[in-house]
């Protein structure tokens, strides 16, 4: 369909949409939209071309994708003034400042980042860019914080090309916010290495309840931003930090969430991580890992005795009557158990276990159990070589399968997300922190 767009308008296109400009020249979020450029628009997105003349452009929209011609500008004008206190800040600190974006959900933080992002770039600036919203992430695959140094504009932060990434394995950070807390300072702390004008920070919407400001309150405290950029749908909602950490953060500067916002769903939220898992997928093929050649983070596996062909397993065998056990190791404070298929009665038997193999935490597991956990695949730092979906364990021969496309010579770690995705990118469900 032909779009023609009038003088000092905005285009705003929903997705699932892509565009193609025929005519004229327009802005997106502050990057250049030039004639002959087509952009695809995923489901969940949304954006803003602007431009001051009149505009051709080539539009195909999706079923569930929409069109609107807005009169003006959808960047509200302080979105400009939050670039200039950025530089300013720059010049005062002589060091790239720390930039903490604090918002509810759709408040607009990502597309604030872009536009600032944009802004700078285009006056030769390098801008790096910290992706902490796990749950939506942008910058690397799902379940990471992902850090990148952007040198040209983009038009949504998932064009940026992930550096560094820290695999925290959960779409949301209930129950593991020591994690996640630690993951974005050890990004950061890459991050500040790197030769760019500003540092700035996205993060999870998660701001209401005691969870949500228990969390952003320490995050901030952790990070110490040199500018807090709080975001408000309903004015005085972030109030609280302000009260709490007003005089140690030094600059904080409030905003209003702009009127243009599409709210998405959960399920758009999870076909958007589909997308991305996909994404981070291709190319994947099963690679066979030795167990004795790696560690596994983030679980008791592999951390323990393998006492499967001693005397141990056979004692377990008898005294809770387990049959078909493939795997057994043993920690001071657990024992894995693995057998061929899942057995009845387990409740029993953990109980009798726990008298014979005192004060340990007993876990019994079918082989099964172990098929489409989401896994992070590191080096010997943690730094986070790609994802991958654990395929199977073989026991009998010290086998790991992944599904992922990192060769499997530079994998030195398997860490286990808390997560099932299956090969095409689908979440299955979560499980608990520590299962195995
Ligand atoms: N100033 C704006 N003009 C037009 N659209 C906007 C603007 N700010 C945000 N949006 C749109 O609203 C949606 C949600 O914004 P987003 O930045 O992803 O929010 P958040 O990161 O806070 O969840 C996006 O699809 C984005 O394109
Ligand atoms: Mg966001």
């Amino acid at each position: 369909m032909l779009v023609e767009t009038k003088p000092n308008t905005t285009l705003y296109v929903e997705g699932p949409a892509s565009v193609e400009l025929l005519e004229g020249h327009g802005t997106i979020f502050g990057a250049d939209f030039e004639k002959g450029q087509r952009i695809i628009v995923p489901e969940g997105k949304a954006i803003a071309i602007y431009s001051e003349n009149a505009l051709k452009i080539d539009a195909k929209i999706g079923d569930k994708g929409l069109l609107q011609e807005f009169e003006g500008t959808t960047i509200p004008p302080y979105w400009d003034n939050l670039v200039e206190a950025i530089k300013a800040k720059q010049k005062e600190l002589n060091r790239a400042p720390v930039v903490l974006f604090i918002g509810d959900v759709d408040t607009g933080k990502t597309t604030l980042i872009t536009y600032i992002l944009n802004k700078l770039v285009k006056q030769g600036l390098k801008v790096g860019i910290i992706d902490a919203d796990i749950g939506q992430s942008d910058v690397g695959p799902p379940t990471t914080i992902g850090y990148s140094t952007a040198t040209h504009t983009v038009f949504s932060l998932t064009n940026l090309k992930p550096e560094r990434c820290f695999f925290v394995g959960t779409t949301s950070p209930v129950g593991l916010f020591h994690r996640h807390i630690t993951g974005l300072l050890k990004v950061l702390e890459y991050a500040k290495m790197q030769d760019t004008c500003a540092i700035l920070i996205d993060t999870t919407g998660w701001v209401h309840t005691s969870f949500g400001r228990e969390l952003k309150t320490i995050k901030t405290l952790t990070i110490n931003p040199d500018i807090l950029v709080l975001i408000e749908k309903n004015s005085h909602e972030l109030d609280f930090l302000e009260k709490v950490l007003g005089s140690i953060v030094k600059k904080i500067i409030k905003i209003k969430a702009p009127q243009r916002v599409t709210r998405r769903s959960r399920e758009v939220r999870r076909d958007f991580r589909t997308r991305h898992y996909r994404r981070y997928l291709v190319n994947a093929e099963i690679k066979d890992i030795d167990m004795n050649s790696i560690f596994f983070g983030y679980a008791y596996l592999g951390n323990g005795e393998d006492v499967t062909n001693t005397e141990i397993a056979q004692i377990v065998a008898e005294e809770a009557k387990i049959s078909g056990i493939s795997y057994m190791e043993l920690g001071p404070d657990f024992a894995l158990i693995v057998t061929k298929k899942s057995i009845v009665g387990l409740d029993q038997k953990i109980r009798r276990l726990q008298e014979v193999l005192e004060n340990r935490e007993i876990k019994i597991f079918p082989e099964s159990a172990f098929h489409n956990i989401l896994v992070g695949l590191v080096d010997d730092d943690w730094n986070l070589l790609g994802i991958g979906i654990l395929h199977k364990i073989d026991f009998t021969n010290k086998k790991v399968k992944i599904f992922t496309h990192i060769p499997q010579e530079v994998i030195k770690g398997i860490l286990f997300g808390s997560i099932k995705v299956n090969q095409d990118g689908e979440e299955l469900g979560k499980i608990r922190h520590w299962t195995f």
